[in-house]
Parts: C-alpha cells; sequence; structure tokens
C-alpha cells in the first residue's frame, strides 16, 4: 500500500501514477511466466544447448566464466542456454556491449529482467526502473554527484578510513573483505543518508536492518524460493520494514526543519527539484536512497579486496604504487584533486583489478522487442545478459587474459581499447551513477591502507569467488597486516582538513551477512 505522510503532500510531486506496477515476486507465478514466454519463442533463441542439464545449472550458479567462454568459442557473440527451467540470451564481446548499452538500449528493460529480484529490498529507484520514469529520476539526482558533493564526501571518507584502520595492528590478521564492507557502510551512512554510524538507533541501526535485508541475496537461490514465517523471505520483509522506518522518519525530519548547510545525498535528493517544479516523493526518496546503498557498498568493497589480492602477489606492482604515494602525497591523505589524475600507477592496478573480477560481472535485461544481431534472431520477452567479466577476457581484446598487468591502462593503450571491450561500470546513458563516488572510495581506501600496512595474503590462502548479489572473495580475504617498514611521518593535517570524529571511536556496525 501506498505510503500517505503529511510530509509527502506538501512536496509537489510528479504524477504519482507513473510509477512503475509492482512485480510479482511469488517464484511459483514467475517460474510459470519464464516457460509460457519460452514456448512462445519457441525455435526462435540463439544456438547453445537448451535441454535441461544439472551439470550446466551447477556451473551457471558456481563457476559460469569458464562456461561463458566456452560457449563464446563455440557459437560467437551471442548465444543461449538453459540453467535450471531458465533459457537464458547471452552477448559477449566488445560488439555485444556496445549494442546492450550504448547503441540499442531501446530494446531492453532492467526491471522486468533479474534486477527486478532486487524490488523488494530496494523498491523502484534508478536500478530496477525504465523509460521517462528512470530517466526523470536520474535526472534529478545528477547534482548529488556532482564534484562539489564528492568534495564533501572525501572528507567522510578520509576521516572513516583512518579511523577503522586505527583497529590495525602489526602483524594482525585481518578479512580486508569484511573491513571493507563495513567501512564502506560506515561511509555510506554518512555520505548517502547523513546519518551517524555510530548511532545505535538510527544510522548504526540503518546500517544493520540493511544488511539483514541485503543477506537475503547472498543465499542460495532455491531457499529464496520459500514463503512464509521464518523464511529467508519473511526476514527481508522484517529488514526492510525495520529500514524504512529509520530512512522514513529522517526524511520527514530533514522536511519539517531543513537541512542548511548538510551535503549529504539525501539532503540533495530532498532539495531536488525537476523543470517542472516537480520534486521526489518521500517514498521515491527512501528507494532511491536504499538503491544507491546497494548499488554502492558491495561494489566498492569487492573492488579493494581483489586489488589488495593482486598486490600481494605482484610485490613490484605494490612497489610502485607505493613510490608513488609517498612522491605526491608525502604521507598526507589524498585530496581530491591528487585521486584524480595524480596517481596514475594506482588507478591502472585499480583498472586492471576490475577488468580481472568486475564487481558487477553481468549485466541483466529482458528484451522488450525482437532484434537481430550478429546474425542470430532474439526473440521479445528473453533474458538476456551481458557479461563485463566474460568480456574482459577476451585474448584478443586482452592478451594473456588472466594475467595481471596493470600497465595495459596506461592512457594510450586504454584508449586505444575497442569501444565496448571494458566496461566495469557499464555504459551509455545508465553507466554507473555512483562511478566517481565509488573510485574516490576505493582509492581513498587503498591510498591510506598502503601509507601503514603492507597487506600479505595468509600461506595458502586460495581465491575462491561468490557471485551474489556482486562478485566477491567467498568467506573473505584474510591478510596479515605488517606495518609499513619506512612508514612516512605523519604531518600535521591542512587546515581545515579531516576532522576525526573522536566520538566515533570504538562502536561498529552490524555485520551479519556472511
Ligand atoms: C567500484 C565500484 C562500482 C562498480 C564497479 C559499479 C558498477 C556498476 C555497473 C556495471 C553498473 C551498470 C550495470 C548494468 O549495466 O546492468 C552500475 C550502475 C549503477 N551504479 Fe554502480 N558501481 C560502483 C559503485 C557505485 C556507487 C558507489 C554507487 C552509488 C553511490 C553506484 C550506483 C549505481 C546505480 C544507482 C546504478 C544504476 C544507474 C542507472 O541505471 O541509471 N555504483 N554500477
Amino acid at each position: 500500500m501506498r505510503r500517505s505522510r503529511a510530509s509527502s503532500r506538501r512536496v509537489m510531486s510528479w504524477d504519482q501514477s507513473s510509477r512503475p506496477a509492482p512485480l510479482d515476486t511469488h517464484p511459483v507465478r514467475v517460474i510459470a511466466g519464464h516457460l509460457r514466454d519460452e514456448l512462445r519463442a519457441l525455435g526462435r533463441y540463439p544456438p547453445g544447448p537448451s535441454g535441461f542439464s544439472i551439470g550446466r545449472t551447477l556451473r551457471t550458479t558456481r563457476d559460469p566464466l569458464p562456461l561463458l567462454l566456452e560457449l563464446y568459442e563455440k557459437h560467437g557473440p551471442v548465444f543461449s542456454f538453459r540453467a535450471l527451467h531458465h533459457r537464458l540470451v547471452w552477448m559477449i564481446g566488445p560488439d555485444a556491449n556496445q549494442f546492450i548499452t550504448v547503441s540499442h538500449p531501446e530494446h531492453f528493460h532492467w526491471r522486468e529482467g533479474h534486477l527486478g529480484d532486487l524490488t523488494p529490498l530496494i523498491g523502484d529507484g534508478i536500478l530496477t526502473t525504465d523509460g521517462e520514469y528512470h530517466d526523470r529520476a536520474r535526472r534529478l539526482m545528477m547534482p548529488a554527484f556532482h564534484q562539489r558533493q564528492l568534495e564533501s564526501a572525501i572528507e567522510v571518507m578520509v576521516s572513516e578510513t583512518e579511523r577503522a584502520l586505527e583497529g590495525w595492528a602489526p602483524g594482525q590478521v585481518v578479512d580486508v573483505y569484511e573491513w571493507t564492507r563495513g567501512l564502506a557502510l560506515r561511509i555510506a551512512m554518512r555520505a548517502l543518508l547523513g546519518l551517524d554510524p555510530d548511532d545505535g538507533d538510527h544510522g548504526a541501526a540503518a546500517a544493520h536492518h540493511f544488511e539483514r535485508g541485503l543477506a537475503f541475496y547472498g543465499i542460495d537461490a532455491h531457499l529464496r524460493l520459500l514463503r512464509g514465517p521464518g523464511t529467508p523471505w519473511a526476514r527481508l520483509q522484517g529488514a526492510r520494514r525495520d529500514l524504512d522506518e529509520i530512512v522514513y522518519a529522517e526524511i520527514a525530519r530533514r522536511r519539517r526543519h531543513g537541512a542548511p548547510g548538510r551535503t549529504d545525498v539525501m539532503s540533495a535528493l530532498i532539495e531536488a527539484e525537476d523543470e517542472d517544479g516537480s520534486r521526489f516523493s518521500d517514498e521515491e526518496v527512501r528507494d532511491q536512497l536504499v538503491t544507491l546503498m546497494f548499488a554502492g557498498h558491495d561494489t566498492s568493497s569487492s573492488n579493494v579486496a581483489f586489488l589488495l589480492y593482486e598486490l600481494a602477489r605482484h610485490p613490484d606492482v605494490l612497489d610502485r604504487i607505493r613510490d608513488e604515494e609517498r612522491r605526491v602525497l608525502a604521507g598526507d591523505p589524498p585530496s581530491a584533486a591528487q585521486l584524480h589524475g595524480q596517481l596514475p600507477e594506482l588507478e591502472m592496478a585499480i583498472d586492471e583489478a576490475l577488468r580481472l573480477y568486475p564487481p558487477v560481472w553481468i549485466g541483466a535485461r529482458r528484451a522488450v522487442s525482437g532484434f537481430e544481431f550478429a546474425g542470430c534472431e532474439v526473440p521479445e520477452g528473453a533474458y538476456v545478459n551481458y557479461s563485463s567479466w566474460a568480456s574482459h577476457r577476451l585474448p584478443h581484446v586482452f592478451p594473456e587474459p588472466e594475467a595481471f598487468k596493470p600497465e595495459r591502462f596506461s592512457r594510450e593503450r586504454k584508449a586505444a581499447l575497442p569501444k565496448g571491450a571494458y566496461i566495469p561500470f557499464g555504459g551509455g546513458s545508465r553507466i554507473c551513477i555512483g562511478k566517481r563516488f565509488g573510485q574516490t572510495v576505493v582509492r581513498t581506501v587503498v591510498t591510506l591502507l598502503l601509507q601503514r600496512f603492507h597487506p600479505r595474503l595468509l600461506p595458502g590462502y586460495e581465491l575462491r569467488l561468490a557471485l551474489e548479489p556482486t562478485l566477491s572473495p567467498r568467506g573473505g580475504l584474510p591478510m596479515v597486516a605488517r606495518e609499513e617498514p619506512d612508514r612516512p611521518r605523519r604531518n600535521p593535517p591542512r587546515s581545515g582538513a579531516i576532522r576525526q570524529n573522536r566520538r566515533a571511536r570504538g562502536a561498529s556496525l552490524g555485520r551479519d551477512r556472511r
């Protein structure tokens, strides 16, 4: 049922009837719909194995990359296969990525594809809507991601990272993936929601309930089908209710009292006004904020973890990054300008980590009209995926695709890549809205960490991958923190620079996902 709040009524809101219809998430009806759609389009799917196979289904859910590359070799850039009951179309390679994201996005919807599965938690944000509803929301949100907003967010990023690093002692084993997740969530609480992550009734509680909701998407797909009391689905509903209570109360408070001097994204969304004078309703602000939390937090954490993993295995690259940091920063925290342009060794290594392990490894769509690509017909209603992960491992585009070679991303070599070849942030008009925010988080965290510590893998550690909700190290990434031997003496903070939140020490956010 739609929320009716006094504060919403005061807001000149867009015609709410244009809000997308709720999606049916009942598993039985969803599966029946998949089968019906396939029957209608029988004989019109791109080539590939169409029979039911347990082995293929397991490969798809556990280790899809080799399967995708094999089928690409056999059938070319567009193919299909059945996983469990479901026929999926895959489009791989630079031309396919360009077709889906840039030249022919009109054939695709996000909401009716697998991204729609996220609506029970994130609602109707820009990740799960299409058409004019999406475009208007994105237009209203863009200013919240402009340079000026980012510059104030950087203070939050630095102070939170410094605080989090204070807990590290030389020789200690730290799960750097979980550590970064906790840190990224604190940053999101402050920079996106403007909530204090140490306030147990608000910021910390909101983070905890968000994590409880997110846990639903990290469990096995068959458990997600269960309904009824005590099931993961019921826990998701409860988490959403608890989260919403806090978020709606904060929106109402800001509408009542205003938010002078606030630079967080929530305030920017409440203030945002479209050309026709309309603004976001409370419900829209909530959905966009939870969408941003969802899209921004695991992605940045996974990029940090994979980068540290590769740096621990490539001491030469680590040394180059360290030398660059010493030269450019001389022990100071980085500024926005330094992070974006003055640390090319770091940037190249991050780009290469994103190539090998793109956190959003799949771009899920639904074809809303039939089309032809590379000589194959793709029927209306088909579930179509592009995959940055598979595209980034094609040897004719990235020679020695398994090797970690940051030099591939020197300015000249990056510019010479074919269009659509490198797409860790997607592409076209729906390219990641938080790209710069996410890059800034990753660069800040890694820079400050490497200024103090030298991360090492535990002997015998073997990387295993989790696929959902983002590509990440399964079971975490334990590393040994060795203090940097020639650690530069920290210069006193520049005037007006980072104010440490002393109050913040000692408290921690709930982390109960894995
Ligand atoms: C390293 C960090 C990140 C990576 C690798 C990443 C990757 C991506 C990718 C690949 C897409 C497009 C997906 C598709 O085409 O299906 C996307 C979209 C999106 N991302 Fe990110 N992202 C990151 C950080 C962030 C952050 C920090 C935020 C928010 C603060 C964010 C918010 C979004 C949103 C809202 C969309 C949907 C945009 C739209 O449809 O208009 N992302 N991201």
